[in-house]
């Protein structure tokens, strides 16, 4: 009996990738055969071999085809095209098929020597993958003043920390961490905690704990066994994940999964280390770790175990390739590592394994917006360019607006307030935020009077960005600029 007594046939997508790519690629491939595991591989193309191909997004029709209907693929690395006009295939992959968690494990391997060795680390990143800065709307607003704008959504958060609990749940983890920058970022990075919150009684049986992003930092290198499970928004998450790899041993070990509504896509963290490339030399490790999640995923629980173990018993008997070789070792070729994990399945290792189970992601009914109550305008953020003082900026624009609907309720450089009654000013760029409310609160601007507003202000300076003021059921839909509650 045993895993070469279920032949369900998986259909998976095969893409071997650029540099070390094809490497690792046939690497695991030739474990995962070897484990009896029935795949059939839909070998596709994505990166360098499709720019080559004249195909600017990197992902050939073809492939993304391929991935929707197998709805699981296992991808080397794709290099970044440096030319202009080419998009980077990852990103196209990402966005097409919002692979909306990024899932990264962090876990302490025997064999692989650390200054963290033996303290039993054993942790899961996700990352949101699709939104927050990452989103890529930017804007120079004037010579010397850029924007990025940080979008967060409710949907995005939910569908994340869902995945986190769902993810501790099959893995029998007790607790799940949310690390933020709610702190600071309220209603961005707060939507994450607040959402968080919400969410975390769901899973009565998992402890919730929010923790702000640089103190998970902080706690991360003094003491990472303390965690499970972390859930974190994309920039956070891009830096933290990265920073939990270094711990255990690096990039030849670690492995992800990108996981989008009913598509997966597993790789390695690592990218297509070209000094590396054809050299035999490359860690499968990573790769292999990550086909093991992708095992997991579809269902083949003991393949997925007979690998790990395999794995961790290869390593412990010390047969290690370049990057985590000791000094006086000789390092092994990727082939033979592979070869000598193929002869160790079937072993199981003495590290403890954890139990999983089939993930059981809740079904999140789609809601086009949120439940929408009283939403008034109640004001508008008019951002102008100018190297006028503060005073001489608001006296001017006060004397623009005189006659409309809105008073000018203070200015601000880049988000500390600078008018009216501020002592000490702060270094000043040419970019202001000018803060207009309506004259009587009880009553919503309408959009002529916003733009009869702006085309005010647009006669005396140049404004590059406008933002409304929205209040949702007597909660203010914008944050107060530094400073700006102190003298009104
Ligand atoms: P990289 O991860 O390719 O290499 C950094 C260094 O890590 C290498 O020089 C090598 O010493 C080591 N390394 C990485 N993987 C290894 C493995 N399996 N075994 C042993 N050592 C390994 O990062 P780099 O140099 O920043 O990026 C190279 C290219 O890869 C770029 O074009 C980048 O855009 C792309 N990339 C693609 C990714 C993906 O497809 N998911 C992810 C990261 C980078």
């Amino acid at each position: 009996m045993g895993i070469l007594a279920d032949k369900r046939v998986h259909r998976v997508t095969l893409i071997e990738g650029d540099g070390i790519g094809p490497e690792v690629v046939r690497a695991v491939r030739r474990v995962v055969d070897a484990a009896g595991v029935a795949v059939l591989w839909d070998e596709q193309i994505a990166g360098g071999a499709a720019f080559r191909k004249g195909i600017a997004s990197g992902v050939p029709a073809e492939t993304l085809q391929s991935i929707r209907t197998n709805r699981v693929a296992l991808k080397g690395p794709l290099a970044t095209p440096v030319g202009d006009g080419e998009k980077s295939a990852n990103v196209t992959l990402r966005k097409v098929f919002e692979t909306y968690a990024n899932v990264r494990p962090v876990r302490e391997l025997a064999g692989v020597e650390t200054p963290f060795s033996g303290r039993g680390i054993d942790l899961v990143i996700v990352r949101e993958n699709v939104e927050d800065l990452y989103a890529g709307i930017e804007h120079q607003q004037t010579e010397g003043v850029a924007q990025c704008l940080k979008l967060m959504s409710r949907t995005g958060c939910e569908k994340v920390i869902h995945y986190a609990f769902a993810l501790a749940v099959a893995e029998g983890r007790k607790s799940v961490h949310c690390a933020t920058k709610a702190n600071i970022m309220k209603l961005t990075e707060g939507l994450m905690k607040k959402t968080f919150e919400e969410i975390a009684p769901q899973y009565p049986g998992i402890r919730a704990q929010h923790i702000i992003i640089d103190n998970c930092a902080h706690e991360l290198v003094r003491r990472p066994e303390q965690f499970e499970v972390i859930v974190t928004s994309n920039m956070n998450g891009d830096i933290v994940s990265d920073l939990a790899s270094g711990l255990t041993g690096g990039l030849g070990i670690a492995p992800a999964a990108n996981v989008g509504d009913g598509v997966a896509i597993f790789e390695a963290v690592h990218g297509t280390a070209p000094g590396m490339a054809g050299l035999d030399a490359a860690n499968p490790a990573a790769l292999l770790l990550s086909a093991v999640m992708m095992l997991r995923h579809l269902g083949e629980l003991e393949a997925a175990d007979a690998i790990d173990h395999a794995l961790q018993v290869t390593l412990a008997e010390g047969a290690r390739t370049a990057d985590i070789a000791r000094g006086d070792e000789i390092p092994m070729s990727t082939t033979d590592f592979t070869s000598a994990v193929i002869g160790n399945l079937g072993r199981r290792s003495a590290q403890r394994s954890r139990e999983h189970r089939p993930l059981a992601l809740p079904r999140l009914v789609r809601r086009p917006g949120q439940p929408r109550g009283a939403t008034r305008t109640i004001g508008v953020d008019v951002f102008v360019q100018s190297d006028l003082s503060p005073a001489a900026l608001g006296k001017s624009i006060e004397t623009l607006i005189a006659g409309a609907s809105f008073r000018l309720q203070m200015i601000s450089n880049r988000g500390t307030k600078v008018y009216p009654h501020v002592a000490d000013l702060p270094d000043l760029v040419d970019h202001f935020r000018c803060r207009l409310v309506v004259h009587d609160p009880a009553f919503a601007a309408t959009d002529a009077e916003i733009l009869d507003l702006v085309h005010r202000i647009g006669r005396g300076h140049v404004w590059m960005h406008i933002e409304k003021l929205r209040d949702y059921d007597g909660t203010p839909g914008f944050t107060r600029a530094q400073g700006e509650d102190a003298e009104r």
